[in-house]
């Protein structure tokens, strides 16, 4: 075995971290303590069967129960959720006793359309608080829901839709980005016609934004319904430990989504471990994650985490810098919010503005602000940090996890962070870096794949919806070894035991913190009919991280004019935006005669990348044609 390497705590976090490696079973057993059991477990983790985990088996709870009706006794008249929209300018607070009733009030509509333990509700909504209602709703009556984020457009949700077959989909006609009103309702109808399954209802909310067609029958009003079953009263089903909560669909090498599958007892201890430890959560204060209910940030941390924790929890619709780039900072102040959830991208676009700004409102409430989903490079970490002289957390995590990986763990101790890393390994994650040939871990500062011991702890992935055989492979058979779950991650560790995370082994590319897969974005561009072939990499870009780049080969080899290249380009963004949403739209599409491969016909897009970052693209006696580089580099200028 390689060198051990260890943060240089003999304090808490040290003690803690290594009992829940040397002893996990104890330490989860623990753990479990924090949330309410219906049934006490039999066995706290059933790893007979490599590399699944189940926890928490036989006992019994429910999300919805500790995330809402637990808090009722002691909190029920303080605020639980905090809607907040400077796109339709609305704010409203629901304490845990109105949104018990309100989430009582969405489980009874899912009943009333038939849907029962097991069955899959698709959310496909804009950040307004029915969506947080419709997903608790589920968790309440142990339906299963994939949240479909409200960015992504047709083709994306049909192959969700697919994937998923829910019985019924809870959208609402519209959101709104900037003032500008965004249909949602044309894009499921057009969804569902392409998607080979049918929902038997779509319950409609109806925001009064676009004039829309119900679909005789299918379509559902909220509004009218509500009005229904204004007093439900739906209890919790309780639920098995290894029941499944959701699933989410995340993007990978291929281009099919894989639908994360998540369980009920182990993501619920793990998220109040998480706020516990690492994000110092306390009941009654109020939590605020800046991300969407479509993403696992908005899943954890907008609503499932700090409900857990009795905290109320900010569900914001609208840009940071609208109306103007102290939107953020007022609501710290207003709603005296003690943690701040944001990501790196964000801070950036904070930073092209007046820094007046941030000194303007009182941030006293504020203790940290944690920032996750992509690289946190030192000088934007600096700036904010200096901004608002409030400590910042990075933590590193993915869908596949549902909580940090990584983190300097304030909740057990003052640790100190360091400039560029997001810190050292989790409770209950055992990570290293390991060497990609050798699968042993690499010496101090030596560049290799970040990966996690089997069982993964509590919360994590239980297998890829519908395809065990799927998670095995995409995450356990990296190495040819032995099996580690593999993060797709590059990284290195220091001689203080601190990561650091330096891009993806995979196809995958991470947009302003959104992931994406480059093979959906050339199989949506593939589509246009002028195009032949195409690549699609991820380039570095100051203020969004990355943003995917397109290099495509015409079926025509007549030569385009420069006009004619950028109506093109415009048609084939269009394609993508129609497809799969604007989140997903090549920043730059470029035309080329011949795309760079090895003999064996394998896309070279790690040297493409290399060369649009102006890097060394490798060695490159592989490749079959050695001018397709070069015209590459020349498209470009
Ligand atoms: O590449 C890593 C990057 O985002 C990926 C996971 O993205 P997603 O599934 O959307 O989950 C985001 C959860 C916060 C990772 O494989 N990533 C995430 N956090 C960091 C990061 N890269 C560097 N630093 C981070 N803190």
């Amino acid at each position: 075995m390689g060198e051990q390497i260890k943060y240089q705590s003999r304090g808490a976090y040290q003690d803690l971290y290594d009992e829940s490696i040397r002893n996990p079973k104890g330490f989860w057993a623990r753990q479990a303590d924090l949330i309410h059991w219906h049934k006490p477990f039999d066995k706290v983790l059933d790893d007979s069967k490599p590399p699944f985990a189940a926890w928490y088996v036989g006992g019994q709870t429910n999300l919805c129960y500790n995330a809402v009706d637990r808090h009722l006794d002691q909190l029920g008249d303080k605020p639980a959720l905090i809607y907040v929209s400077t796109e339709v300018d609305q704010e409203k607070t629901y304490t845990f006793r109105q949104l018990h009733q309100e989430v009582q009030i969405a489980a009874a509509m899912l009943q009333k359309m038939g849907v029962k333990k097991g069955d899959r509700v698709l959310i496909y909504m804009p950040m307004i608080p029915e969506a947080t209602f419709a997903m608790l709703a589920c968790a309440r009556i142990g339906a299963i829901h994939s949240v479909v984020f409200g960015g992504f457009a047709s083709h994306s949700l049909a192959s969700r839709i697919d994937d998923a077959k829910p019985k019924v989909i809870v959208s609402a006609d519209a959101g709104s980005r900037a003032g500008k009103v965004v249909a949602y309702k044309p894009l499921l109808d057009e969804a569902i016609n392409k998607a080979n399954h049918k929902p038997d209802n779509v319950l409609m909310v109806n925001r009064g934004l676009i004039a829309f067609d119900q679909v005789h029958g299918r379509d559902q009003d909220y509004t009218t319904l509500r009005k229904e079953l204004a007093n439900a009263k739906v209890p919790v089903t309780w639920l098995q430990a290894t029941d499944t909560s959701y699933i989410l669909y995340t993007s990978g090498t291929t281009g099919k989504p894989k639908g994360v599958q998540r369980d009920v007892g182990g993501y619920t201890v793990a998220l109040a471990a998480s706020m516990k430890y690492i994000f110092m959560g306390e009941a009654g204060k109020t939590f605020f994650a800046t991300s969407d209910i479509g993403w696992v940030v908005g899943h954890s941390y907008i609503v499932y985490g700090p409900l857990v924790a009795g905290m109320a929890t900010v569900m914001y619709e609208g840009l940071p810098i609208r109306p103007d780039a102290g939107i953020w900072w007022k609501i710290v102040q207003d709603y005296k919010v003690s943690v701040l959830f944001s990501a790196p991208t964000a801070v950036r676009v904070l930073k092209k503005q007046d820094p007046a700004y941030l000194s303007k409102y009182d941030l006293s409430s504020l203790k940290a602000l944690f920032l996750a989903g992509e690289p946190l490079d030192e000088t934007t970490s600096q700036w904010i940090s200096s901004a608002i002289g409030k400590p910042i957390v990075d933590n590193y995590w993915q869908t596949e996890t549902g909580w940090p990986i990584l983190a300097v763990q304030r909740g057990i101790e003052e640790m100190p962070g360091k400039l560029g890393s997001p810190g050292v390994p989790v409770f209950g994650f055992n990570v290293n870096v390991l060497s990609e040939d050798t699968a042993q871990p690499c010496k101090v500062n030596e560049k290799g794949v970040v990966a996690i011991e089997g069982p993964l702890p509590p919360g994590c992935m239980q297998t890829v919806w519908g395809d065990d055989e799927r998670f095995v492979k995409t995450y356990w058979s990296s190495f040819k070894t032995r099996q580690v779950y593999s993060t797709f991650d590059w990284g290195i560790r220091d001689e203080d035991g601190y990561f650091f995370i330096l891009g993806r082994t995979d196809d995958v590319i991470n947009v302003a913190g959104h992931r994406l897969g480059t093979r959906e974005i050339e199989e949506s561009i593939s589509s246009h009919s002028a195009v032949a072939e195409v690549a699609v990499v991820g380039v570095a870009d100051q203020v969004k991280g990355q943003v995917a780049v397109a290099f495509a080969i015409l079926k025509s080899m007549d030569a385009l004019d420069a006009a004619q290249s950028k109506t093109l380009e415009a048609e084939i963004m269009k394609v993508v935006d129609g497809q799969l949403g604007a989140v997903a739209r090549p920043a730059r599409v470029y035309f080329v005669n011949v795309l760079p491969k090895t003999r064996s016909g394998k896309l070279l897009r790690r040297s493409i990348q290399a060369v649009c970052e102006g890097r060394d693209p490798g060695d490159m006696t592989t490749i079959e044609d050695p001018t397709a580089l070069e015209q590459i580099k020349a498209s470009m200028n």
